[in-house]
């Protein structure tokens, strides 16, 4: 039933569809001292309940090592909820109702017998608050210890078997694996242990609801799929930009850098998206189907190519942060050029660039349209001014579509600039858009995986970019720099200089 949506007609209005509502369940947070729960996760969960989208029978449980007792965590947790909430101030009713319903259990993942008290605890709360036994497993914690915690949970019979009445489902963050091999390891143990259906592969980009209208935009108009494709796009740039640097997450970035930190799974995704065809309906498995098919067709990447149409590089001051190594090589700036070898895209370079410590938070899809094949007015001068026509997907912060095209600037002489059309969620839906947490969680509540990535597509994200980890993982130069707070190396600008285009400004 995954993916189902109710049709719900408005008398003369328009149809709207809306997803079946979620199931009564437990939710089970592992790693729940971590940042993610705070800032992400409980807030998320604190929105759906104010927003009247949670179950109305529902627990949160929360277990890790040093979890605290459930009064002193629930402190904590309204302090976090106060802070990173997208709705403030807190509404004291709905706090209540959810502090309410949370619980903890002391537990080390690796020890089985702690599986056992989990499980005590698991049952007492259902028990307490009438709840059916459907069980909602967040995996909050460092991929290495997803097998440990499945293969745990499956030794103390916390997960039922598919067709059960009951059901239990699993969500695990992004990274899924380290790099190819260490992907597919986890997922054939994912597989022994739980059904592929059972499992939900989360990565917060689908969850925006920018990402989300990527398709609506494209299969929604008739206007703009008839060009999509070599015939009128001259090339297509993604950008990932970060002001931030790594602050306080040394560690974890400096063993992971920017490809497998957003490349191998952010955008990768919105590189799917925007490029995939049709699928045959909405439902998760067209549209993952459809999404696998694009990224079998990226071209792979030899060891020459990363040499000639890969960038990789550090912010200058990256080695000094906490937890990096003073000779580390991890990159924290990528471009790269990709293609796509299908009917549809056949020629059409796709640049993809993503970095920290940048000028400014963007991220983007620009499409940028051929030029002209003929101009009319005149002098060599008015027609050196027109630009091609450029499509820009502003997934955020300043979430958006803009459209920029040629028109005559007034004055008697015929002068041709450029103008942008713009599209602004703020402005015409004036509500903040849902955190993208939120819509997840409640998407896994509900056992729908649309906005989840499926296993052949996360390995072929990862397979596709593995030359590039290997190259640079048996390189032995130090990485070119970048200025913190600059648009990205030079060699960047080469990289799209060589082929007689420029990136978009930032910000
Ligand atoms: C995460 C990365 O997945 O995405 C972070 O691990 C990055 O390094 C973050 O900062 C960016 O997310 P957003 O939603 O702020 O673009």
């Amino acid at each position: 039933m995954e993916g189902t949506q109710i049709r719900v007609s408005s008398g003369a209005g328009p149809e709207v569809l809306r997803s079946r509502p979620a199931e009564p369940c437990t939710i089970i947070i592992f790693g729940v001292t971590g940042d993610l729960t705070h800032r992400k996760l409980v807030p998320a969960l604190y929105n759906l309940l104010r927003e009247g989208d949670l179950p109305e029978k529902f627990a949160v449980i929360g277990t890790s090592t040093s979890v605290t007792s459930a009064a002193e965590f629930r402190t904590q947790l309204r302090e976090s909820v106060s802070k990173f909430s997208r709705t403030k101030p807190i509404d004291e009713a709905v706090w209540k109702a959810f502090a309410d319903r949370i619980e903890t259990c002391v537990a080390d993942v690796n020890a089985p017998d702690d599986y056992t008290k989990l499980a005590k605890v698991i049952e007492e709360v259902e028990q307490r608050l009438g709840l059916p036994g459907n069980r909602l497993y967040y995996l909050a914690v460092p991929p290495g210890v997803f097998p440990t915690i499945l293969r745990n949970l499956r030794a103390s019979r916390l997960l039922y078997p598919t067709g059960s009445t009951r059901w239990s489902r699993v969500v695990v963050e992004k990274p899924f694996g380290h790099d190819l091999a260490s992907a597919r390891e986890l997922n054939r143990t994912v597989a022994e242990v739980i059904d592929e259906s059972q499992i939900f592969r989360s990565d917060h980009y689908l969850g925006k609801e920018t990402v989300q209208n990527i398709l609506v935009f494209r299969f929604g108009n008739s206007i703009f799929e008839p060009i999509w494709n070599r015939k009128y796009i001259d090339h297509v740039q993604i950008t990932m930009a970060e002001d931030l640097t790594v602050e306080r997450r040394g560690k974890f970035y400096d063993a992971t850098g920017v490809l497998r930190d957003v490349v191998q799974s952010h955008l990768m995704q919105v590189l799917a998206l925007c490029a995939m065809e049709a699928p045959a309906t909405f439902r998760a498995d067209d549209i993952r189907d459809e999404k696998f098919k694009l990224l079998r067709s990226l071209r792979p990447i030899t060891t020459a190519d990363v040499a000639t149409d890969v960038v990789a590089a550090q912010y200058r001051g990256y080695r000094d942060a906490e937890g990096v190594s003073k000779t580390s090589r991890t990159p924290t700036y990528v471009a790269l050029k990709m293609w796509i070898d299908n009917w549809r895209w056949q020629g059409v370079p796709i640049y993809v660039r993503a970095g920290k410590g940048l000028a400014a938070r963007d991220t983007e899809v620009s499409i940028y349209f051929q030029t002209i094949p003929f101009c009319l007015f005149g002098s060599e001068e008015v027609c050196q001014r027109i630009e091609p026509n450029v499509l820009t997907l502003q997934i955020q912060p300043h979430e958006g579509i803009a459209l920029r095209f040629g028109c005559k600037v007034p004055g008697e002489d015929l002068s041709v600039g450029s103008v942008t059309m713009d599209f602004s969620y703020a402005d015409s839906f004036k509500r903040a858009p849902w955190e993208a947490y939120e819509r997840l969680l409640l998407d896994a509540m509900r056992g729908d995986h649309t906005l989840f990535a499926r296993r052949d597509g996360d390995e072929q994200a990862w397979s596709v970019l593995s030359p590039i980890l290997e190259a640079w993982e048996s390189g032995r130069d130090p990485l070119p720099e970048y200025a913190p707070g600059s648009a990205g190396p030079a060699e960047a600008d080469q990289l799209l200089r060589r082929d007689g285009r420029r990136w978009r400004p930032l910000g």
